[in-house]
């Protein structure tokens, strides 16, 4: 992508959008022909998510995710995406060792076409040194997946005032430290309005009410593909599931009825190469049946002298320009 290219959702578009009061729209994609999609519907920012591990790996949590899965669908998602601000998700252990890896894993979702880098937890002093090496930082807090099992797993945060205050102190602290952006997940709404209020950084919520400056829900979430659970603050926009698996039965049925392939999809042979095709050899083109021992047709090949050519007539062959 031109680095100037005009319709590129930039910082300097997702800060006017708070000043103004309009909400910005973030989902997830994992993959080229996500990010198309997501992209050409115009959002404003996709998130290449650690939570790839569960939508997309098989993973029952974010935690086996590695540099390298969340570099490769950094990649596909950039190649896919010519628009949408794009963030990459800094998976369990590649920024909590020291600020060193913690800037140089950043740099590598850099390389891969990222605009933004994010961080789970109230790591201030790694993403300082993230953002004083030029990278953007979303930080992100709330339920903060990589460390449920502190949390006591996956639970709503900020739900007493003292929870509250120490996630609001934790985003100043954030901003201070030069986050970019804010991601609020698992919250009360009225918590989650007095944090974006206080910050003058975009503050966005999944699972964070409406009062906050935008909303991320998870592509596969919103489009349902993903069948493990369903969190009550998703909301799902198509059954995308259902409508593939009804598609593939659909073309099992016609490919074993013979409905599918059919003339429109195959390819032609002009009539002199068939000529000289058929005219030289053993090989007839019409109806070829493999004799197998069991004398049911195969499909295998063959060679010609395996075969039983059996001819339509001339009028079949005439279909077959
Ligand atoms: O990995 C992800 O998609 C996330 C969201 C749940 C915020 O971190």
């Amino acid at each position: 992508m031109p680095a100037n290219d005009i319709n590129k959702v930039t910082i300097l578009k997702l800060r006017r959008q708070k000043r103004e009061n309009t909400k910005t729209v973030l989902t997830t994609a994992y993959d080229y022909p996500q990010a198309r999609i997501a992209d050409g519907a115009g959002v404003d920012c996709i998130l290449v998510g650690d939570s790839l591990g569960m939508t997309t790996l098989g993973y029952k949590t974010t935690i086996p995710v590695t540099m390298d899965d969340m570099i490769r669908h950094c990649e596909a998602v950039a190649k896919g995406a010519k628009k949408s601000f794009l963030i990459g998700d800094m998976p369990y252990m590649s920024y909590q060792v020291s600020n060193e890896e913690a800037v140089a894993n950043a740099g590598r979702f850099v390389r891969a076409g990222m605009d933004c880098v994010k961080v789970e937890g109230a790591m201030t002093e790694r993403i300082k040194a993230i953002a004083d090496s030029g990278i953007m930082v979303m930080s992100h807090l709330g339920l903060t997946p990589h460390t449920r099992a502190k949390l006591g797993g996956y639970r709503v945060q900020g739900k007493t005032a003292k929870q509250a205050e120490i996630i609001l102190q934790q985003a100043l602290d954030l901003q201070e430290a030069g986050c970019t952006f804010l991601l609020l997940e698992g919250m009360p709404r009225e918590s989650a309005e007095i944090i974006s209020n206080e910050l003058s950084i975009p503050v966005y919520g999944i699972g964070a009410g409406d009062k906050v400056d935008g909303q991320l829900v998870i592509f596969h979430d919103l489009m349902g593909l993903f069948w493990e659970f369903k969190s009550k603050f998703v909301k799902r926009y198509c059954e995308a599931g259902q409508i593939m698996q009804a598609a593939l039965t659909r073309y099992a049925e016609e490919v074993r009825s013979g409905e599918f392939p059919a003339e429109e999809n195959f390819y032609a042979i002009k009539e002199e190469e068939l000529e000289k095709l058929l005219g030289g050899g053993n090989w007839k083109h019409d109806e070829v049946i493999y004799e197998t021992d069991q004398g049911f047709p195969t499909n295998h090949s063959a060679t010609p002298e395996t075969v039983t050519i059996k001819n339509r007539s001339s009028d079949s062959d005439a279909k077959k320009k």
